[in-house]
This record gives structure tokens, C-alpha cells and sequence, in this order.
């Protein structure tokens, strides 16, 4: 089995894929449909968690299920074929002789699988998509070929099952909520509007309409099987519906009513004579409306081949040009691959972390987390409208440096968790300066930071341990000050606020508290006395930055900046403070309490370096502390950094229980914030060789065997050893471990880690998946929870700006490649073509001699054909970006020497 990658943007084609368990590909739009379409059409259609078009599937459902997007022929009136296999006689077929081959033709959010009986003398083929112009539907065109030498009948009949309700009905009231199904048929399809809606909003009156229809240029339905039980008769089933064994069918009419049954999509078309080597085709919309009007209305606009090819080809040509960023090295499936892992932050941005078969948990939200790293792959390739979402997500941070958890549908929406339930993650402080360096560095603007927006508030105080009961919802969700007026500081401030506080939130051991967890969802049972170094180092590195974009601001004549008067107490600095876990406690609560239900809305000016100096200060007090206490040297003389203390108050990494405890995560932030000194970056990557790293699984696991249901630490110790958290390689972290070694220059170890992901994800006998970066993979090297996943992201930004070394520096185009030889193609070169400061520009860099990136440096740029002077540092200046045409694409050759 091989994935075929045709052309440029992605496409591919594969045999049999239905040889392959748990695939499904996702089908969406941004008017709100998103599917999953497995390769016999199982999975499902919704809007949200309270309408599904079909029953929700979890991935188990995806081979138990009977049901599927079922397209069935009669041929000769007599022989029943599914177009999608799914009949209890192709199903006996599939490990024999007779399995008749299929072939899958896919892309970005569109699918084409077609199907070959020799026996039977047809071909089918399926076609799925979701158009981009509007409608809320999904679209299938269903072409029948008799490949026989005779002329044939064929019937066509669809069997989509339509569930018609939220999901939550799956296991609550399925068959009650079918008692409020009102089904109808009309001229071109079936539609279902239940009364009601039963789930945890209450019973309230359903305003949602779904149906499937059907037809083509000259055709629309004789008739329709609009429920289930009819459908399958006694005895029968989805896979053997009973119902196509009478001669003639004898389906509903139009104009039907039929009330309170399980209701189906089963379109029935006219039995015609195909001629040897004719084709007959149809096209199938299922959707959703707000009136059964405009649902039929929006679906007959697409039944038509013309109109469904015409939506195809600009569904297609939407979604390549959204992704408009490629790669060229010597190695054109990683290319390709790349194209699907750029498209994937699209996907995620769409289905949230919660509608594909995997992502069977959640409602469709977003994270705090994901609403940053959703942003850094914007920033690469939608750059417009980025500046402004960043402002409003800042809107998010509680004046005590949390944030809030519960994120609205709206950009810059945060909701009160009305329970009050405390959920601080001690790593969410860190993600918002990351990206917003991002932004500074693509953009140089550097005033973004001075940008204002308010706080949050909620119930929530003092980092979670108090509440704060002069609150109540009625007061609104945004911090006030003392005057009652709307507080608002600028967004220095609140990465200010984020860092410092949680400087001083620390635990026994002076490293910041766990809380919730950190990164790690799964690290969720430390709350009283856990510590992350590993997130501790980032805040040291954070400020660092943060002190760097100070002198920034000095540089351009900036001398002061005006924050929160209260903020002052968190500017304390002393090495006998720092040193002090009580003290430091006592500073932070002090705060808390000054700003626990308004803050006094006064400010102060401080000076720019003043507040640089105390930054760098407490930075370097941390990394310091955590090279003097956290270096840990194994028995075996193996060294590498402890990232964490458990609920006991025990360090958690290094020779404990006989056995060597080791995490990815600790070594990725220790690297990454400059705390492992250049020889202990050498040491952690012998290390993780050892005991991480197995190239079965794709790489670099995320911890070692524990053989430990740890209670005192997190529920991953619940979960199988390989498995997601718990030692799987999960692919956020392994790139960010790649992203951390390029940048400590350990080009080599870098690519190791990106190689051997990409090698077995490319593998779909291995990782059996479909192109891109799945969120793990398991202990036996199957890629899970595809596509959904911010590995995407973070992998997207350090190929482009640490691999190929593409990047802005304040707003200037910078290059400092880290391309190994065998990264170049034949001639030597390997680039990429992307968008920046609104320029479309392709960049080849050339490396003629095929030298390693420590022999290589920058000797020569030009700018379409012309010399460009950089005169030391490689970088173009934005200003002669800017000045190129915004029509063309502008080829920029970097000579490598
Ligand atoms: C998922 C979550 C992410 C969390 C991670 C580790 O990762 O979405 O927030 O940090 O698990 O627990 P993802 O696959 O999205 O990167």
C-alpha cells in the first residue's frame, strides 16, 4: 500500500483504502459542515454537538456501524450492489479473491472513490465535497458506468442515514428523540425537522431542518425510503435492507408525511437501461436549513452534474490557494506531505478538537492554547487579520495572570465557567508571548505591545484558590477598576502580568507551580505541591525576550511605559527574595489580593530599561536555579534535565525504582529556553536516543516506561504505556523538540527528529494514515486522532522559519537555513514559496557544493536576477520587500558557499 502524491498541492491517490481500518478524511466548509467520510462513506455530518446530520461517529463506529453514506444499484432487477461496499455480500468478499478494487483520488476537502464489480459489470464512482459558496450541505456525485458488453437496468437508491438531532441523544433518548422526527417528502428529497431538542440546553423548540435530496440535469426521485425500519424490513439491516428485495420497489411518495420514526435518506431514482459502456450519474446534497424552503432550495441549486462539477473545481481550487505556502528539497513526498500539514491548522480551525472519529470528547470548542498556536500558522499564511485577533485574544488574561478556559464562538469571547470550577494550566502564560514574537518578528510591529484591551474576570482569584464572592455574573465579564469603569492596559502589560506572576507562583522546590498541568493535559493529579520546570524555563525565557523587545522600544526612543500601579509589587528583584519560596509566595498573594474583585485603575510610568534590567534579572535567577538543582546524572552516566515534582514532592525524573525516568518535555523547554548549556544539549540528545527514541513509532517518545500508576502525578499513568501522554510519540512535542534542537544550532539531531516522523507518517503501512501529521502514534505505529492536532502548527513554523531558516526579524526577511545536503535536490537547491510583508515571493537556496549547514553560510542574494547588498547579517530589509509588485511572484536565490 502507497500513498500517490499527483502534482503540486497534495493530491493523492491510493488502492484499496478500505483494506485499512479507521481512515476517514475530513469534508468541510466554512459555513459551518463539517463531515468525516471514511472510505466506504462511513462517519458523519454536523454543524455542532447539538446537530448531527447522521449518527456520530467514534472511531469504533466506523467499521461496527452499518449504516454509511449507502448508495445502492439494482441491476437487471434483480442483483443489489452497494457503490460503497457496504453490503453483507461485498463484506464477505473483502479477504478473498473477489474483492472487488477500489481506487481513492483525494485532496484538500474533496474525495473521489471509485469501485469496480467485473462480476456485476459496473463501475462507481462516489465524489464528496463541501461547497464554498454558502450552502450549509454536503455534496456526493454518484456516477455508474456499465462496463459490460450488454445493455443493463440499473435502479439507483441512496440509504443516508438521517439522525437529525445533537449528539448527546446517542445514548440519552435515542429513541425518544426519534418520536419527535417530522418527516416529509418533497419534489427532490426528504427532510426531517424534529420538534423539539432534548440535551442539556433543556427542552426547547428545534429550528434546524435537514434533509438529503437527489437528482440530475433531467431527473428527480420516483420515490424515497424516508424511514429506517421501512427500509430494512424485519429481519434486515442497513448492510441487507429488505426493502430492495421487492420487485418493483415500492417506495414512499412525494408529499409525504411520516411522523416520529428513525428517518432516512433513501432517495429512490427511476430503474433506466444502460447501454455497454454508458454512464449514468447523480448528484446527492444533504444539508441543513433554517427552513425547509431554503434547504430545498439551497440543495436543488447542486442537483446537477454541471452544478456539482462546477462546486468540485472551485472547492478544490479554494482551498489550495488558502494553503499558499510550498516546499521544494530533494525529497518530493515530503514536498506534498508538508502541503497537508500546512492545510491541517485550516482544519483545525474549523472542526475545533472535537468533530473528527477520533476527537470523540468535547463540544466543538477551542483551547486557550490552540487560539495561540492556531495563530502562528495564520501568521505564516493569512497573515491579514492576524494583528487584531491577537489584541482581542488577549482579552482572555485575568489580572492575576491566568486565563480564562472557556473560549467563545466569537474572536475575543471568553466565558465565565459558571460552576466556578478552578482550571489553571500553569503552561497557558507562555504560548501568548511565543506567538506574539512570532507577529513582532514577521511584522516589526513592535506597537502592537502597546495596543490596549481589557481583562477577564470571572469567579475565579488568587490563580484559582480563592473566589471571589463580591462577583456575580451580572457584572459582566471584564475586569473593573475601583471607579467601576472597564479596566484596559496595554498588551505589555498582560504579558507582564502572565510572567510575572507566575514567577512568583512557586512550588517546595522554587519551580513554578503545576496546577492543573502544564502542556501536558494528562499530568492532572499534582495540584497541591506538583512543579513544571519544564514550563519554568520558558517564563525564564519569555522574560529574556520580552527585556529584548524593551531595549527594541529604548532603541526607537521609547524611555518609559505606563502599567497597573498595583503591578509594581510583582517588580521586586533580590537574589534573597528569589531564593525565597515563602517570600515569593507572600509577593504574589500580596498582588492577587490588591486586584481580587477591582484593581485601583491608577498607572504608573516606568522606566523601559529599568523594567528590562529587572526582567533579564529574574530570568537568569531562574535558569541558573534550575542548572544548579535540576541536572540529573543517571547511574549509567546518562545526564539530562528533571522537568517536573510530583504530589509527594518528588523530583519525577532520573534513576528511580530501578529504572531510568525520563521526559521529552523537560529536555524540549530546558533546550529551547537556553538552560542546557550547549554540552548539555549533546548529553540530552544521547539521552533521548537511549531512552526515547525508537524509529518504529516515528521517533522520540514522550517519556519512558514508569511501570507506575502514578497517582500523585497524572492520569497518563493510567493510560498503556506507547499511548497518547503516556510514552506515545506525540507529535507536538517531538517537533517542538526538533524546533528546539535548530534552535541551538544541533542541525543534524534536528532533522533526525522531523525525518523520522515524516518517514513513518509517510508510511501508511506503517502509520495508516492518510498525508499529514497525526496528534500521536500508538504502540503498534498507527498515526490517531489525524489531522486535529497543534503539532501542525508548530511543525509548519519550524520547517519554514528553523529548517529552510525563513523568517522575519523585526519586520526584515532573514535567512539562516539549517538544510542538511541530502535536504537539496540534484542541482543543489531546495526553496519555498510563500507570502511575506504581502508579497508573494519563492526562495531558492542554493548549496551547489551540497555542504553541511556549519560549512555553509549566505555569500550571495538576489532579488528577481538583481544583486542584493545585505552587507553582513543575510537579510532583505522590509522596505525592499515592500517595494516589489504585489501581482507577481518575486524569486529571491540565497547562494549557499
Ligand atoms: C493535545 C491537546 C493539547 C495538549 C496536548 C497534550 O494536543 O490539544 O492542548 O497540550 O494534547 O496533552 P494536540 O494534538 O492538539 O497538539
Amino acid at each position: 500500500m502507497k500513498i500517490n502524491y499527483v502534482g503540486n498541492q497534495g493530491d493523492f491517490t491510493m488502492e484499496n483504502p478500505e483494506m485499512l481500518s479507521y481512515l476517514y478524511f475530513p469534508i468541510a466548509n466554512e459555513s459551518g459542515v463539517m463531515s468525516s467520510v471514511a472510505p466506504d462513506l462511513a462517519g458523519d455530518s454536523k454543524m455542532s454537538q447539538n446537530s448531527f446530520l447522521m449518527p456520530p461517529v467514534s472511531c469504533e463506529n466506523l467499521h461496527n456501524d452499518k449504516s454509511s453514506r449507502n448508495v445502492w444499484c439494482k441491476i437487471n432487477g434483480k442483483t443489489l450492489w452497494s457503490l460503497t461496499g457496504r453490503s453483507a455480500a461485498q463484506q464477505a468478499e473483502l479477504f478473498t479473491e473477489d474483492k472487488e478494487p477500489t481506487y481513492l483520488e483525494a485532496g484538500f476537502m474533496h474525495h473521489k472513490i471509485t469501485r469496480t464489480s467485473e462480476k456485476n459489470g459496473v463501475k462507481a464512482a462516489l465524489s464528496s465535497v463541501s461547497p464554498i459558496s454558502g450552502e450549509k450541505l454536503e455534496l456526493l456525485k454518484v456516477e455508474l458506468t456499465n462496463i459490460s458488453e450488454e445493455e443493463m437496468t440499473m435502479q439507483v437508491v441512496t440509504a443516508i442515514p438521517l439522525y437529525a438531532r445533537s449528539a448527546d441523544n446517542i445514548r440519552d433518548h435515542r429513541h425518544v428523540t426519534a418520536l419527535l422526527h417530522r418527516i416529509t417528502t418533497n419534489e427532490t428529497g426528504i427532510l426531517v425537522k424534529p420538534t423539539m431538542t432534548f440535551d442539556e440546553r433543556g427542552h426547547k423548540r428545534n429550528e434546524i431542518n435537514y434533509g438529503v435530496f437527489g437528482g440530475n440535469e433531467n431527473e428527480t426521485p420516483i420515490g424515497y425510503y424516508p424511514i429506517v425500519e421501512d427500509f430494512i424490513g424485519e429481519g434486515g439491516n442497513l448492510e441487507n435492507p429488505r426493502a430492495l428485495y421487492k420487485n418493483p420497489l415500492a417506495p414512499y411518495a412525494k408529499g409525504e408525511g411520516i411522523d416520529g420514526y428513525e428517518a432516512l435518506g433513501g432517495v429512490v431514482f427511476a430503474e433506466k437501461k444502460v447501454a455497454a459502456g454508458e454512464t449514468i450519474s447523480y448528484v446527492i446534497a444533504m444539508g441543513y436549513g433554517d427552513s425547509a424552503e431554503e434547504l430545498t432550495a439551497a440543495a436543488n441549486k447542486f442537483l446537477s452534474v454541471k452544478a456539482f462539477d462546477k462546486a468540485w473545481d472551485e472547492t478544490i481550487a479554494y482551498w489550495q490557494e488558502k494553503v499558499n505556502v510550498s516546499y521544494h528539497t530533494g525529497n518530493k513526498d515530503f514536498d506534498q506531505w508538508m502541503k497537508w500539514v500546512s492545510f491541517q491548522p485550516m482544519l483545525r480551525r474549523i472542526y475545533g478538537c472535537s468533530f473528527l472519529p477520533h476527537h470523540d470528547y468535547g463540544k466543538g470548542g477551542r483551547g486557550w492554547r490552540d487560539l495561540w498556536q492556531d495563530c502562528l500558522a495564520l501568521l505564516i499564511m493569512n497573515p491579514d487579520g492576524v494583528r487584531q485577533m491577537l489584541i482581542d485574544n488577549f482579552g482572555g488574561v485575568r489580572l492575576d495572570g491566568t486565563n480564562a478556559t472557556i473560549i467563545g464562538s466569537k474572536q475575543g469571547e471568553f466565558i465565565a465557567d459558571r460552576n466556578g470550577i478552578a482550571r489553571v494550566w500553569m503552561d497557558h502564560g507562555v504560548w501568548p508571548y511565543l506567538t506574539t514574537e512570532l507577529y513582532i518578528n514577521q511584522t516589526g510591529d513592535l506597537d502592537i505591545l502597546l495596543e490596549e484591551n481589557t481583562y477577564f474576570k470571572d469567579l475565579l482569584i488568587c490563580r484559582g484558590e480563592d473566589r471571589d464572592t463580591d462577583w456575580d455574573i451580572s457584572q459582566g465579564e471584564k475586569q473593573k477598576d475601583a471607579a467601576g469603569n472597564v479596566y484596559s492596559g496595554t498588551l505589555l502589560e498582560h504579558l507582564l502580568i502572565q510572567n510575572l506572576s507566575s514567577f512568583y507562583d512557586v512550588g517546595d522546590h522554587n519551580e513554578i507551580r503545576l496546577r492543573g498541568a502544564d502542556w501536558n493535559d494528562a499530568l492532572d493529579m499534582a495540584a497541591q505541591r506538583g512543579e513544571s520546570v519544564a514550563f519554568t524555563t520558558m517564563y525564564a525565557d519569555n522574560m529574556d525576550h520580552i527585556a529584548g523587545l524593551l531595549a527594541a522600544f529604548e532603541a526607537s526612543g521609547k524611555k518609559t511605559v505606563k502599567i497597573a500601579k498595583e503591578m509594581q509589587q510583582l517588580l521586586v528583584s533580590g537574589a534573597d527574595l528569589y531564593d525565597d519560596v515563602a517570600k515569593k509566595r507572600e509577593v504574589l498573594m500580596n498582588y492577587c489580593e490588591t486586584c481580587r474583585h477591582t484593581l485601583s485603575g491608577e498607572k504608573v510610568e516606568i522606566s523601559v530599561s529599568e523594567l528590562a534590567a529587572n526582567l533579564k534579572g529574574k530570568a537568569d535567577w531562574m535558569r541558573e536555579h534550575i542548572r544548579k538543582t535540576e541536572w540529573v546524572q543517571t547511574a549509567e552516566g546518562d545526564g539530562f534535565f528533571n522537568g517536573y515534582y510530583d504530589n509527594s514532592g518528588k523530583a519525577v525524573e532520573g534513576d528511580i525504582n530501578g529504572g531510568v525516568r525520563m521526559m521529552l518535555t523537560s529536555q524540549v523547554f530546558t533546550i529551547m529556553s537556553k538552560t542546557a548549556t550547549n554540552e548539555q544539549v549533546a548529553q540530552i540528545v544521547k539521552s533521548a536516543d537511549k531512552y526515547l527514541y525508537d524509529a518504529s513509532v516515528g521517533g522520540y517518545r514522550l517519556n519512558t516506561d514508569f511501570h507506575e500508576v502514578k497517582m500523585d502525578l497524572g492520569r497518563m499513568f493510567g493510560f498503556a504505556y506507547g499511548h497518547k501522554e503516556n510514552g506515545a510519540v506525540f507529535c507536538h512535542m517531538a517537533t517542538m523538540f526538533g524546533n528546539a534542537l535548530y534552535q541551538r544550532g544541533f542541525a543534524k539531531e534536528a532533522y533526525k527528529v522531523f525525518n523520522t516522523l515524516f518517514e513513518h507518517c509517510n508510511d501508511v503501512e506503517k502509520s495508516r494514515i492518510y498525508p499529514g501529521v497525526p496528534e500521536y502514534v500508538d504502540a503498534k505505529g498507527r498515526g490517531v486522532y489525524h489531522y486535529l492536532t497543534g503539532a501542525a502548527s508548530w511543525l509548519l513554523v519550524t520547517v519554514i522559519t528553523q529548517m529552510f531558516g525563513v523568517r522575519g526579524q523585526m519586520g526584515d526577511l532573514a535567512f539562516v537555513p539549517q538544510l542538511l545536503p541530502e535536504q537539496f535536490d540534484a542541482n543543489g537547491e531546495a526553496g519555498l514559496s510563500m507570502i511575506f510583508a504581502d508579497r508573494n515571493v519563492k526562495i531558492v537556496m542554493k548549496n551547489a557544493e551540497k555542504k553541511a549547514p556549519a560549512d555553509y553560510k549566505v555569500s550571495a542574494i538576489t532579488i528577481d536576477g538583481a544583486a542584493y547588498d545585505f552587507a553582513g547579517t543575510p537579510v532583505i530589509k522590509r522596505a525592499n520587500i515592500e517595494a516589489l509588485s504585489k501581482d507577481a511572484q518575486h524569486t529571491i536565490e540565497v547562494t549557499l558557499a
